[in-house]
Parts: C-alpha cells; sequence; structure tokens
C-alpha cells in the first residue's frame, strides 16, 4: 500500500518533460490535497504531461494516454534516456530548422528519433501544442521562444527514474482501468468541456472528446468507485458535469487558463474536482 511522502522527504522530484494543453502545474496543490492518504496503484489514464504523476512519484503507476508518439516519448525516457539525450542535443530552435522537422514523416523513425522529434516540436512550436490535420500530420506553427531548452538532461534522468515505477500503455482510458481493485487510485484528467459557447481546442488527438464520451466516462467513474476504487477528476465547471456527477463530492476552484481557441488569452475559469471517496 503506497503511504503519501511528506513533502520535505520527496527527493528530487521530475517535472513534466513536455508541455501539454491542459497541464495540471496550476492546480496541483488542489488535487494533491484531495489524493487518498494510502492507495494500492495509482492510475492516470489521459496523461498528458502528467504533473500528478510526478508530483505524486508513487511506487506503482499504471500511466496512459490515447496520443502514440506521447507514449512512445515516455517510453523512450524510461527506457532509452541517454540515446535519447544524444539526440535532443543535435536539435536548433531556429525557423528553418523546425519546419524541415515538421515535415518529417514520423512512421519512418526509430522509437528513439521519434520521441526525439516530439520533445523537440513540443518545446519550439506554438504554445506547446498538439495539433494535427485531417491526415494525421502535425500542423502547429513555430513558437516564439528566444531560447526554448529543448535538453534538460536533470530532468530527462529525474523522470527516467520516476517512470521506473510504470507499466506505460497507449490506450483508451475505459480499457486503461480495467485492472484496477479497491484501494487503488485513479485520477481523471479528460480533454474539458468548453465553457460557455467557446471555441475552446479539445482535439488533442485529432478525434475529439464529445458528450458522449463524457457519458461514457462518467460511468466508468461510477463503477469504479462503487468497487471500492478512490476516484478523483478533474474538468470545467458547467452544467453538464454537474448532472453527470450528481451524488458525489464536487469542489469548485478557480484556474487561469487560455480562453480562445488561439490559446493566447487567459482568463480565471471555474473547474471542478470530484471524488468518489
Ligand atoms: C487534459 S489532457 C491531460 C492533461 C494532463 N493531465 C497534464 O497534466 O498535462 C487530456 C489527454 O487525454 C488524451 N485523450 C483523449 N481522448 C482519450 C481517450 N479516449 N482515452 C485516453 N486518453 C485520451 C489526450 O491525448 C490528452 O493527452
Amino acid at each position: 500500500m503506497e503511504k503519501r511522502r511528506a513533502v520535505g522527504e520527496r527527493r528530487q522530484a521530475a517535472r513534466p518533460f513536455i508541455k501539454w494543453a491542459g497541464g495540471k502545474k496550476q492546480i496541483l496543490r488542489e488535487l494533491l490535497a484531495r489524493a487518498p492518504q494510502t492507495f494500492g496503484t495509482y492510475f492516470e489514464p489521459f496523461l498528458g504531461g502528467g504533473a500528478v504523476f510526478f508530483s505524486l512519484s508513487p511506487s506503482k503507476a499504471v500511466l496512459s494516454d490515447l496520443n502514440p508518439h506521447l507514449m512512445n516519448a515516455y517510453l523512450v525516457v524510461r527506457d532509452r534516456v541517454d540515446e535519447l539525450a544524444e539526440s535532443l542535443e543535435v536539435h536548433r530552435a531556429d525557423r528553418d530548422y523546425y519546419y524541415m522537422m515538421r515535415d518529417l514523416s514520423p512512421e519512418t523513425m526509430s522509437d528513439v528519433e521519434r520521441a526525439s522529434w516530439f520533445i523537440y516540436l513540443n518545446k519550439t512550436c506554438y504554445n506547446g501544442l498538439w495539433r494535427v490535420n485531417k491526415s494525421g500530420r502535425f500542423n502547429v506553427p513555430f513558437g516564439r521562444y528566444k531560447n526554448p531548452r529543448i535538453l534538460d538532461r536533470s530532468n530527462l534522468h529525474a523522470a527516467s527514474r520516476a517512470l521506473r515505477a510504470a507499466d506505460l500503455r497507449c490506450s483508451d482510458f475505459e480499457d486503461a482501468v480495467q485492472d484496477a481493485l479497491p484501494g487503488d487510485f485513479v485520477y481523471f484528467d479528460p480533454p474539458y468541456l468548453p465553457l460557455g459557447g467557446t471555441a475552446v481546442f479539445t482535439s488533442y488527438t485529432g478525434e475529439g472528446f464529445d458528450v458522449s464520451e463524457q457519458e461514457r466516462l462518467a460511468e466508468v467513474f461510477r463503477r469504479l468507485s462503487r468497487k471500492g476504487v478512490f476516484v478523483m477528476l478533474s474538468n470545467s465547471d458547467v452544467p453538464l458535469v454537474r448532472r453527470l456527477y450528481r451524488g458525489f463530492r464536487i469542489d469548485t476552484i478557480q484556474a487561469a487558463r487560455a480562453i480562445s481557441c488561439r490559446g493566447d488569452r487567459r482568463g480565471l475559469v471555474g473547474e471542478v474536482i470530484i471524488t468518489g471517496y
């Protein structure tokens, strides 16, 4: 049974090694404050940048996401971090090089090359967005960073150590939590529902996460909770979310978020953290 370490006892914690839309850095304290004191295996099925995983640093975890390039990067960070660092070292953050990299076909790359390509684009593209066109090609323009840190060697090594505790899978959230047992802890951070008519970017993988997906997720949340799994979920504070999770504890918090689809206008928005325990 995992017993959460006091903050002071933690060894140098790893931080997310990529920037991800919906990153949980801002509301991390609120999430950690609601995590159970003890739990078995930790599950994070909408992994993205994995901020909660890296902060909790559990001794056993199942981490997954539907984005295959993202999950390949996690596997390579865990298993081949030295080769990855060597490959990241050669990249340059200039416009021409960026567009040359963006146009490469990841299908022809080795796993290490593909992870290096993915991390490079993430660090140098506009706002760290991952967005693909209809044919699955990455299409985000060059970012405006002065001197982006493409290789952060000590954090990559810390992330690699933290990930030794993790089983990594590229899968749908429902499959990923099938084996969760009573006493395990699952944190769901799905693509958020848009707030009021704003066109919020939710198409992380090419397929959107629509209302029927939110309903399927609420069903899985209920099922796990009935089974005795500790379940926590975050989403935007909109009526549909409150309806889907009626009967569970719903805490409201405020977070500064990108509020336009261009990701450059920010404002305070209401979010909810829902717990089944
Ligand atoms: C809100 S982001 C997660 C942010 C992350 N927790 C962080 O701190 O950076 C949502 C993630 O869900 C993934 N996703 C979308 N649909 C999915 C599905 N059906 N199953 C699993 N993951 C999915 C996306 O690829 C994206 O990485």
